[in-house]
Protein backbone atom coordinates (compact mmCIF):
# COMPACT_ATOMS: atom_id res chain seq x y z
CA UNK A 1 0.00 0.00 0.00
CA UNK A 2 1.19 3.49 -1.12
CA UNK A 3 2.77 5.62 2.29
CA UNK A 4 1.55 9.22 3.39
CA UNK A 5 4.39 11.02 5.26
CA UNK A 6 2.78 14.00 6.96
CA UNK A 7 5.16 16.74 7.70
CA UNK A 8 5.10 17.92 11.22
CA UNK A 9 2.44 20.55 11.47
CA UNK A 10 2.02 22.09 15.35
CA UNK A 11 -1.39 21.30 16.01
CA UNK A 12 -2.17 18.35 13.21
CA UNK A 13 1.12 16.37 13.98
CA UNK A 14 3.79 17.77 16.02
CA UNK A 15 6.21 15.18 15.21
CA UNK A 16 5.20 14.43 11.38
CA UNK A 17 3.20 11.03 10.83
CA UNK A 18 3.54 8.25 8.47
CA UNK A 19 0.57 6.32 7.40
CA UNK A 20 -0.45 3.04 5.02
CA UNK A 21 -3.53 4.33 2.75
CA UNK A 22 -5.29 2.33 0.34
CA UNK A 23 -5.41 3.50 -3.33
CA UNK A 24 -8.83 5.05 -3.95
CA UNK A 25 -8.63 7.16 -0.51
CA UNK A 26 -8.47 11.11 -0.75
CA UNK A 27 -5.36 12.20 1.28
CA UNK A 28 -8.14 13.71 4.00
CA UNK A 29 -9.84 10.70 4.23
CA UNK A 30 -6.59 9.01 4.99
CA UNK A 31 -5.26 11.84 7.05
CA UNK A 32 -8.31 11.69 9.52
CA UNK A 33 -8.26 8.32 9.52
CA UNK A 34 -5.18 8.23 11.21
CA UNK A 35 -5.91 11.20 13.36
CA UNK A 36 -4.26 13.84 11.97
CA UNK A 37 -6.76 15.87 12.27
CA UNK A 38 -6.47 18.32 9.63
CA UNK A 39 -9.68 20.83 9.01
CA UNK A 40 -12.13 20.14 6.80
CA UNK A 41 -14.88 22.61 7.29
CA UNK A 42 -17.59 22.08 4.01
CA UNK A 43 -17.37 18.12 4.95
CA UNK A 44 -15.04 17.26 1.97
CA UNK A 45 -16.71 18.51 -0.79
CA UNK A 46 -14.18 21.02 -2.31
CA UNK A 47 -16.19 23.47 -1.21
CA UNK A 48 -13.55 25.53 0.96
CA UNK A 49 -9.83 25.69 1.48
CA UNK A 50 -9.28 24.27 5.02
CA UNK A 51 -8.00 21.18 4.01
CA UNK A 52 -5.47 22.43 1.71
CA UNK A 53 -2.38 20.65 1.61
CA UNK A 54 1.13 20.79 -0.42
CA UNK A 55 2.14 17.52 -1.49
CA UNK A 56 6.06 17.34 -1.54
CA UNK A 57 6.59 14.83 -3.86
CA UNK A 58 4.66 12.24 -4.95
CA UNK A 59 2.18 14.56 -6.77
CA UNK A 60 2.28 13.67 -10.11
CA UNK A 61 0.58 10.08 -9.29
CA UNK A 62 -3.00 12.23 -8.42
CA UNK A 63 -5.10 12.88 -11.34
CA UNK A 64 -4.89 16.66 -11.72
CA UNK A 65 -7.05 18.90 -10.26
CA UNK A 66 -10.33 19.94 -11.79
CA UNK A 67 -11.35 23.56 -12.52
CA UNK A 68 -13.55 23.96 -9.43
CA UNK A 69 -10.57 22.60 -6.99
CA UNK A 70 -8.15 25.06 -8.85
CA UNK A 71 -10.61 27.96 -8.59
CA UNK A 72 -10.66 26.86 -4.75
CA UNK A 73 -7.03 26.89 -4.21
CA UNK A 74 -6.56 30.64 -5.93
CA UNK A 75 -8.32 31.47 -2.11
CA UNK A 76 -6.43 29.09 -0.33
CA UNK A 77 -3.52 30.78 2.43
CA UNK A 78 -0.15 30.07 0.97
CA UNK A 79 -1.05 28.13 -1.69
CA UNK A 80 2.05 26.48 -3.81
CA UNK A 81 2.42 24.71 -7.42
CA UNK A 82 1.93 21.54 -6.04
CA UNK A 83 -1.23 22.71 -3.65
CA UNK A 84 -4.32 20.70 -3.41
CA UNK A 85 -7.28 20.35 -1.52
CA UNK A 86 -6.72 17.46 0.32
CA UNK A 87 -10.50 15.77 0.00
CA UNK A 88 -10.45 16.24 -3.45
CA UNK A 89 -6.70 14.48 -4.14
CA UNK A 90 -7.07 10.54 -4.36
CA UNK A 91 -4.30 8.44 -3.68
CA UNK A 92 -2.73 6.31 -6.40
CA UNK A 93 -0.24 3.68 -6.06
CA UNK A 94 2.78 5.98 -5.65
CA UNK A 95 4.10 6.87 -2.30
CA UNK A 96 3.49 10.72 -1.12
CA UNK A 97 5.11 13.59 1.39
CA UNK A 98 2.40 15.88 2.17
CA UNK A 99 2.79 18.91 3.89
CA UNK A 100 -0.41 20.63 5.95
CA UNK A 101 -0.03 24.69 5.65
CA UNK A 102 0.57 26.38 8.88
CA UNK A 103 -2.77 28.60 8.16
CA UNK A 104 -5.39 27.87 6.89
CA UNK A 105 -8.43 30.17 5.58
CA UNK A 106 -9.96 29.71 9.00
CA UNK A 107 -7.29 30.66 10.70
CA UNK A 108 -6.14 33.74 8.96
CA UNK A 109 -9.28 34.76 9.53
CA UNK A 110 -9.52 34.56 12.80
CA UNK A 111 -5.56 35.74 13.77
CA UNK A 112 -5.88 38.25 11.00
FE1 LIG B 1 -13.58 21.69 2.17
FE2 LIG B 1 -11.78 19.92 1.34
S1 LIG B 1 -12.86 19.96 3.18
S2 LIG B 1 -12.45 21.70 0.35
Amino acid sequence: MPKILVLPHPDCAPHGAELEVAPGTSICDALLDKHVEIEHACGKVGACTTCHVIVRQGGDSLAPPSDAEEDMLDRAWGVERQSRLSCQAIVAEADLVVEIPKYSLNHAKENG
